[in-house]
């Protein structure tokens, strides 16, 4: 089992906090050029690494993806479904800005297969929208959830929570909102002041406040959306129970299975026999373009001492844990994995269950805490 990360480098406007990358740009885009560059760095995966092993899950991932126009989007999926072993089941996933889709693209993008969305409100406050420096406000943000309800049954939203200035209790009010839309997901992001963006500018020199450092903002959000009918199954994300719609996209990666990424600052992991490598794309835009002409992966050899950690690292994000089948002995050995759960479980930061190593909810409070004690 594998999957596909497409990423799309081009968004409307940036955002104020986002280090993810992507430019603005709003034109000049040769996206049949695009398409026939993610199709040779594909070619290559295929001839170097891909198994005939059977893709469970496509996402198309940005920057902002819903801002292609379709027809270039229903070729690039046309060509994975003919070169690569598709499951039936297989889930599709694009990312879209509430400002770059409306029903008649969304329908189109479902005709080529996209079985779920994945929108980007973050807020429905207008005012803390403006901070984070979002071309949508609140109204534009909610009529786009329920336009896709009308054409996609899999919608997750993107929230962001402890924003500038931001109280908890408005936080909960402004959460019980938003459960009650026709969404089936929501992944939700703790505000992080990343350097070189323009959020941190207006921090720091004093335009706006600063999020608050020691905030329970998640504790507090477990609670309500568990309240309103949603679990959460991964730090930062939560199901609708009646839906059990889990992101099978990012569960793969959770389940450290091989997954091929395409496109600017890509990263993938690809087996060949007994080992695993990584690969990091190149970010420049441009030079990427260049590369994708005639790729030549940059492989990393993952040590069992790097496989080992992202497993952990991985897998305790979500409340599946981690396979303790699945991680090599040695490894346990050398990090002395079973006298650390015992005191773990001693703290009550981990569940009893002899296979796996699943962390409670107070142990996902103290997730970076717990990874470093094990690794
Ligand atoms: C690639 S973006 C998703 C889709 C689309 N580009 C959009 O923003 O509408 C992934 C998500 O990461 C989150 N994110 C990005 N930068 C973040 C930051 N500095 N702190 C917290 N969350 C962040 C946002 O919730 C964002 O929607
Ligand atoms: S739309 Fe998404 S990817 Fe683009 S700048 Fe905003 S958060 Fe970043």
């Amino acid at each position: 089992m594998s999957t596909i990360y497409i990423h799309w480098p081009y968004c409307l406007s940036k955002c104020y906090y986002c280090d993810f990358n992507s430019i603005a740009c709003k034109s000049n885009i040769d996206y049949l050029e695009y398409c026939q560059l993610y199709k040779n760095v594909l070619n290559k995966f295929i001839k170097q690494f891909y198994n005939n092993e059977v893709i469970t899950s496509i996402y198309l991932g940005g920057g902002t993806p819903s801002l292609v126009e379709p027809i270039f989007i229903d070729n690039l999926l046309n060509f994975i479904y003919k070169e690569f072993e598709i499951s039936e089941a297989i889930e599709i996933t694009i990312e879209a800005n509430p400002k770059t889709i409306d029903k008649y693209k969304a329908k189109e993008f479902k005709l080529s297969g996209i079985n779920r969305i994945s929108i980007g409100v973050q807020s429905i406050i207008d005012e803390d929208l403006r901070i984070l420096g979002r071309i949508h406000n609140s109204y534009d943000a909610i009529k786009c959830v329920y336009d896709m309800s009308d054409v996609f049954n899999n919608i997750s939203i993107d929230m962001i929570y402890n924003r500038p200035g931001q109280k908890i209790d408005d936080w909960l009010i402004e959460l019980n909102k938003v459960f009650k839309l026709p969404i089936q997901h929501i992944s939700m992001y703790e505000l992080i002041i990343e350097n070189n963006t323009y959020i941190k500018y207006l921090i720091d020199n004093g335009f706006i406040k600063s999020p608050n450092p020691n905030s329970d903002f998640m504790e507090k959000t477990i609670q309500v959306a568990k309240n309103n009918g949603f679990e959460m199954y991964e730090i930062s994300n939560y199901v609708k129970n009646d839906t059990k719609l889990y992101s099978r996209h990012n569960l793969s990666y959770w389940n450290y299975d091989r997954y091929y990424g395409v496109g600017a600052g890509a990263h993938s992991r690809v087996s060949d026999g007994n080992n695993i490598y990584a690969i990091e794309q190149i970010c420049n835009i441009n030079d990427w373009m260049l590369w994708a002409k005639n790729p030549i992966f940059n492989l990393e050899l993952l040590t069992q001492d790097d496989i080992y950690k992202e497993q952990l690292l991985m897998g305790l994000r979500t409340k599946f844990g981690v396979d303790i089948n699945k991680l090599n002995k040695n490894m346990i050995n050398k990090y002395k994995l079973f006298d650390k759960i015992k005191v773990l479980k001693h703290n009550s930061y981990v569940i009893d269950n002899d296979s796996y190593v699943i962390l409670t909810y107070s142990g996902m409070l103290k997730f970076n805490m717990i990874v470093d004690y094990l690794t």
